[in-house]
């Protein structure tokens, strides 16, 4: 048996699945993020770790009930996410996540001592953005040198969960793509950057592929979570593009939406040229050649979690019935999604929400509509920014918490205009990091099992009209960030 875990920002999921792809059993535990000041963002990696070892102990305990053993284990998680540790494997500090818009300054120094934005996307493919990983470590060297003085390795989120599990400190080229620090065209660790910024190569993992074996379960940790010491753990993967892996979203053509705490638009390719205005990232897959486009929200489910945590007593069932009869266009409101900043399309960490055009004669439905809207808009955004890039996008699969709501589903299809695969399986990144147990321990290509695990649930079709009535509205959601550009600086 294998098992795929995922780290993610508001809590760790483990499944236990069989060669076949049945999930046999899943784990979860939640996770608390701190917000010591504003827009920052932080999680301490140990609590990572106590979560994993909840969940492989159940894991290791049902598979024995089923008579089955546990062959190897794959970790997917959230991206970018800084966590540095001493010469004895102490973690220094918090993990400063991806969402954290701490390090605007940080990323204008370094893209001006690398020569310009231009000059910054030849090197690694990308801009250099206050979410990636590199500014984090620059911020860390400036704010608190006595703890840079002591980084003895940096890490990925998952890379810290196989560093306790086999005390080896590795990464792989998906969660490298997120750094800043690593060409994504070359495949490698970028010289150029770390001479130019100072940043010693030996702080950095080496790089091995995502379904390459970083060892085996340490001894005492096997038999403290109930494991076989020959239990193997393979790379894994960032946690985007494990959740394509997942749904098979591996070559041309393919496409994941992914309505999550963040939101995501991925789309695989085999060439090797970054969107040239760097509004989508450019990233490599877990699978062997290819690399993928993505267009990152920051707060996509997160916004209606936001609104409802705050002014809401309803569930989400009866959110959904409510705001399913309300018509298009929210009677007037528009949302601007961007509570903590935005990177899709606007690259703007200093940007925030907006409710807009509210009368007296709206209700909160209205808004509720209007949140809805708003996050169907920035995935459209970017669509059409990979429109532009003459990106096929041919089977559009979504994924993620908000794919449970028929009004995002239909919202989504009547915007793009394309029809919406939901998958059968959907267990989201950890299901891509089974994947990558599998494949890692039998030697197979993960897009060929992912490709023989996949099956589809159902489909939502575009209505043309609401396409044309959105393709309007979506005109005025763009005018509206652009006239308040400025004022939220
Ligand atoms: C992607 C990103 C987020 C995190 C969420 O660039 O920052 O989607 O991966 O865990």
């Amino acid at each position: 048996l294998y098992v795929g875990l995922d780290v993610g920002t508001t809590g760790v999921k483990g499944i236990l699945v069989n060669e076949k792809g049945e999930i046999l059993a899943t784990a979860n535990e939640r996770l608390t993020m701190f917000t010591p000041q504003p827009a920052w963002a932080e999680q301490d990696p140990l609590s990572w770790w106590e979560a994993v070892k909840k969940i492989l102990k159940n894991l290791s305990e049902r598979s024995k009930e089923m008579g089955g053993k546990i062959r190897a284990i794959s970790t997917s998680g959230q991206m970018h996410s800084l966590v540095a540790i001493d010469d004895n494997g102490k973690v220094l500090r918090n993990a400063i996540l991806w969402c954290d818009q701490r390090t605007y300054k940080e990323c204008e120094e370094a893209t001006q001592i690398l020569g310009g934005e231009e000059n910054v996307l030849k090197l690694v493919g990308n801009p250099i953005l206050p979410g990636f990983t590199l500014p984090k470590i620059l911020w860390i060297r400036k704010h608190e040198p006595e703890i840079y003085g002591k980084i003895s390795k940096i890490m990925l989120p998952k890379d810290f969960i196989n560093y306790m599990l086999t005390g080896e400190v590795k990464t792989e080229h998906s969660d490298a793509s997120g750094t800043v620090m690593y060409s994504v065209s070359k495949m490698e660790w970028n010289k150029d950057v770390l001479k130019e910024l100072n940043i010693p190569e030996s702080v950095l993992p080496e790089i091995i592929p995502s379904n390459g074996v970083v060892g085996n379960v340490k001894p005492e940790v096997a038999s403290d979570l109930g494991l076989s010491e020959d239990t193997l753990v393979i790379g894994g993967g960032a946690d985007n593009a494990c959740a394509a892996l997942g749904i098979a979203v591996v070559e041309p053509g393919d496409v994941m939406v992914s309505l999550g705490t963040s939101g995501t638009v991925l789309a695989p390719t085999k060439g090797n040229q970054p969107d040239p205005k760097g509004r989508v990232h450019f990233f490599a897959h877990t699978v062997p050649e290819t690399r993928y486009h993505m267009g990152v929200m920051l707060s996509a489910t997160y916004s209606l979690e936001w609104f409802k945590e705050k002014f809401l007593s309803e569930d989400y069932e009866t959110i959904n019935e409510e705001v399913d009869k309300i018509p298009a266009g929210s009677n007037g409101i528009i949302f601007l999604p961007y509570l903590n900043g935005e990177r899709t399309p606007h690259r703007d960490p200093f940007a925030r929400g907006v409710f807009f055009g509210i009368s007296s004669y709206n209700t909160k439905w209205d808004m509720v509509r209007a949140i809805f809207e708003g996050v169907a808009f920035g995935i459209k955004d970017s669509f059409d920014i990979l429109r532009e890039l003459k990106v096929v996008l041919n089977s559009v699969r979504i994924t993620g918490g908000g794919s449970k709501s028929r009004v995002w589903n239909k919202m989504l299809a009547d915007m793009t205009g394309l029809r919406i695969q939901k998958p059968a399986v959907d267990e989201g990144a950890s299901y891509g990091a089974a994947i990558l147990a599998v494949s890692g321990s039998m030697g197979e290509n993960p897009a060929k099992i992912s490709k023989e695990w996949f099956r589809v649930k159902s489909y939502t079709d575009p209505a043309v009209e609401n396409t044309e009535t959105y393709e309007k509205l979506h005109e005025k959601f763009k005018k509206l960030y652009t006239s308040l550009k400025e004022m939220f600086r």
